[in-house]
């Protein structure tokens, strides 16, 4: 994944909005770790995506951009307004980026709605209903094809057993197998088949069912496996759980390299302000970091943020008065 060269080369995609605010605040940290540590150094190759370049060149995902993706070990990106789907489905695709990984993890002193949950969604990232097959048959009739192969099943499921086994995870798989039988039947089946090659252990929970014990009672639940649309749902909802969007990092992960996104959108309603919530974006870092193998830096920078948000230093969107800039430099002062 990572290589040996030590100099690892990360593509910077700050894309629309709060993402122009945010993917500064995590390079900023990030260059602070590689100031401070030895063996880490970052070559940092900026791109353009979303809306403001669609604009100005009529494409929301340049060439030179998807190329840069391609071309560096990692890319940090922010986020893009109306043209989301047409920027981060083709760049998720470009790398193969089979498995999104969304940690949603309550803080101490972040008014979370629960405040113990710790739950990890590893959603599977290439089809489902994202396969992009909707058509409209006739004025006034519509159709989707959901796309569940065994092949990205497999893929998605023996990733999600192995991250549960890593960081000490129960593993419970969501589905609608009851309505989706084919579809989800197949889904079902291909985690079957890699838990028991793995020797691994998991429930499965229907995805409306879960979603209300989620808010219910989150501490029954570590990682949750979940096609690709669920996975997007219930991550939104394990966002209410912790406090909001602002505290949710993910990562889609590839065979070779991997992209790294806040779970947050462009923020229209506060871009500019100098007040969006950094966290996510200051995690993704973190993630980043852990995933050049990066452990003690990325575990330091974890422990930044959750320092800095538990001491109340807050943006606005979780009750505080901070901006941006004051609680990235309090993270970085605290690294
Ligand atoms: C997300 C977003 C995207 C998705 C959209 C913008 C295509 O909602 O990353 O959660 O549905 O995957
Ligand atoms: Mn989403």
């Amino acid at each position: 994944m990572s290589g040996t060269r030590s100099r690892k080369r990360v593509a910077v995609v700050p894309g629309d909005g709060i993402g122009r605010e945010v993917i500064p605040a995590v390079r900023q940290v990030l260059e602070a770790v590689a100031d401070q540590r030895e063996g880490i150094d970052f070559e940092f190759v900026a791109g353009e995506a979303g809306d403001g370049v669609k604009e100005r060149t009529g494409t929301a995902l340049p060439e030179e951009t998807r190329e840069l993706v391609i071309g560096a070990d990692a890319a940090l990106f922010g986020a893009a307004g109306e043209t989301a789907a047409e920027v981060i489905i083709p760049l998720r695709r470009a790398i193969d980026a089979f498995a999104n990984v969304r940690p949603a993890t309550a803080y101490p002193g972040v008014g979370a709605l629960q405040p113990e949950t710790d739950l990890v969604f590893v959603r599977e990232n290439t089809e489902g209903i994202y396969a992009g097959h909707e058509t409209e048959l006739a004025p006034g009739v519509t159709t989707l094809t959901r796309v569940i192969t065994a092949e990205a099943s497999e893929r998605i499921a023996r990733y999600g057993f192995e991250y549960a086994a890593e960081h000490d995870y129960r593993v419970t798989v969501a589905h609608k197998a009851n309505v989706m039988q084919t579809t989800d039947g197949q889904f079902l089946e291909s985690v079957a088949r890699v838990a028991e090659e793995l020797g691994a252990e998991y429930e499965t929970a229907l995805m409306d069912a879960l979603a209300m014990e989620l808010v219910r009672d989150p501490t029954d639940y570590g990682v949750v496996i979940c096609p690709n649309l669920a996975g997007d749902v219930l991550s939104d909802l394990a966002a209410g759980l912790v406090g909001g969007l602002g505290l949710l990092a993910s990562a889609n992960v590839g065979p070779e390299r991997a992209l790294f996104e806040p779970v947050h959108g462009t923020a229209p309603d506060i871009a500019g302000q100098g007040v969006a919530n950094p966290a996510a974006a200051i995690l993704c870092g973190a993630h980043l970091l852990e995933y050049f193998e990066f452990e003690a830096a990325g575990a330091d920078v974890r422990e930044a943020v959750t320092e800095t948000l538990s001491a109340g230093l807050q943006t606005p969107d979780l009750g505080g008065e901070a901006s941006t800039d004051e609680v990235t430099a309090a993270i970085v002062e605290r690294l």
